[in-house]
């Protein structure tokens, strides 16, 4: 879409309000106040929320039928118009409202003056702002089911590598590769939930409210809001103007998802170093050094987690801008929308180009197999194996603790330690112990659920993929 946002010499409009001023706004502080740059992203919830109110006007016959139908055309030219990059984002006009606004003047003459009848800018901006959101969220969503897709995928190949898996950053039990995946797969899962939770309060129509108060003309709010595809109205008007609380809860699961990002974008970075060796990115997705020439650098991990910085950022400008501001609308709450707009598509920007990078990471088999034989986060096999022979699991520590440090002593991996050395550390010790020894037998042997062993692993990947996936419908959308 082509934005243009300069403003042509002689195209001052009027302002919306101008009528009571006698001298015309300072280009300076229009230019200072302007959001049209920001907020015309706004136009199509802006068009549709206009498209309602003039439909129950009309019903209401507060406005005439063949009023409203010229104004509904008129919107649906302008929508037109604005998509095909035809109409300049002109600064001049204040806001993507007053902007349409005029522009429906200069279309269809005085009858546009009727559409602001019992509305007011602040309901307006209101209702655009959760019809985006709500946009937005399914988008969001959809995101988050896509990259969900591709981690049951992954699960699904991996469920017979084995990988350390890690406390501290240091070595602790083997794991199957398919469970660190579907641990992810849960978060995201969580992130989706978070997501349909806000949309329940973000799906409420503000618009009727008008300027705070409400209005004396008999406006039906619930027709508006039903032709909007609201579930409900906000019951007090100053409430429906005056909060963005829905805001910050929108913003705040984004900072959630980049937050899940940022750890799985932490994994990969560490994964694919020389000194991990796990994961190996697609070359179509790595970046080189212009120094270096053996360098292969995980940029766009590294940016995903830069940039979850920036959204937590958002969240902040968001509560800080609300947390002092007088009952009802004032215009600080202009403020709420780059915030919104950039969590929300750098959220979107991130999970998507995430999605791909996992796609296009190969797993390094050969090397995953030479570390994990011979690791001493076999070591709880061996206390577990006592337990199962009668010692008390403290003990079983104490003891494998000792055979731990003899191992590091004598650089001897545990199973390649003698029996008859293992009897000294007890006499529970048989020539089984050397079953348990293994990595696989190690996840094998897991029998809680929830687990890492290949069954519970198995049944985790049937929960995911028979889940239903809730598309909630969106008349008008
Ligand atoms: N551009 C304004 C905003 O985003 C619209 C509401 C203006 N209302 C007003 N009373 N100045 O909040």
């Amino acid at each position: 879409m082509k934005k243009n946002f300069a403003a042509k010499a002689g195209s001052e409009k009027e302002l919306l309000w101008q009528s009571r001023f006698s001298e015309p706004m300072d280009e300076r502080a229009l230019k200072f106040s302007s959001s049209v740059h920001i907020d015309w992203r706004l136009y199509k919830e802006d068009i549709m929320g206009s498209i309602a109110h003039a439909t129950m006007l009309a019903e209401e016959k507060i406005i005439s039928k063949a009023d409203a139908a010229k104004i509904t055309k008129g919107l649906r030219e302008i929508e037109k118009e604005i998509e095909a990059g035809k109409l300049d984002l002109d600064w001049r006009q204040e806001d993507i409202h007053t902007l349409i606004e005029n522009r429906l003047k200069e279309k269809i003459g005085d009858v546009s003056g009727k559409l602001h009848t019992a509305r007011s800018r602040n309901d307006q901006v209101a209702t655009d702002t959760r019809l985006w959101m709500r946009r937005t969220a399914d988008e969001i969503i959809a995101a988050l089911n896509a990259m969900n897709q591709t981690l049951i995928d992954k699960a699904e190949a991996s469920q017979k590598i084995i990988v350390p898996g890690y406390t501290h950053l240091q070595r602790a039990q083997p794991i199957l590769l398919a469970h660190y995946y579907l641990a992810y797969l849960e978060m995201f899962s969580r992130d989706v939930e978070r997501f349909e939770d806000a949309l329940k309060r973000i799906n409420r129509s503000p618009l009727g409210a008008a300027a705070f108060a409400g209005s004396s003309l008999p406006v039906n709010r619930r027709r508006t809001g039903s032709l909007l595809g609201f579930s409900d109205i906000l019951h007090n008007s100053i409430d429906a103007v005056s909060d963005r609380d829905t805001v910050i809860e929108f913003v705040s699961a984004c900072a959630v998802v980049m937050m899940h990002l940022s750890r799985f974008a932490e994994d990969v970075i560490l994964w694919t170093s020389e000194e991990f060796k796990f994961l190996e990115i697609s070359d179509a997705f790595a970046t080189g050094s212009s120094i270096m020439p053996q360098k292969k650098n995980p940029d766009m991990a590294e940016l995903v987690r830069g940039k979850t910085g920036r959204v937590y950022g958002d969240l902040i400008a968001l509560l800080t801008m609300m947390k002092g501001l007088p009952m009802s609308y004032n215009r600080d709450m202009q403020e709420d929308k780059p915030p919104l707009f950039d969590a929300a598509t750098t959220t979107l920007d991130c999970l998507h180009i995430f999605d791909l990078l996992v796609q296009h990471t190969r797993v390094r088999e050969e090397h995953l197999a030479r570390i994990t034989a011979n690791d001493l986060s076999l070591a709880t096999e061996l206390a577990e194996y006592l337990v199962r022979k009668g010692v008390p699991f403290r003990d079983a520590h104490r003891i494998t603790g000792k055979i731990v440090s003899f191992s590091l002593q004598h650089q001897t991996a545990l199973p390649q330690i003698s029996l008859s050395d293992y009897q000294t550390f007890s006499p529970q010790f048989d020539q089984d112990v050397f079953d348990v020894l293994t990595p696989e037998a190690s996840v094998n042997r897991k029998r809680s659920e929830g687990s890492t062993s290949p069954q519970s692993v198995a049944a985790q990947l049937r929960r995911h993929k028979t889940k239903k996936k809730s598309t909630p419908p969106r008349p008008l959308y």
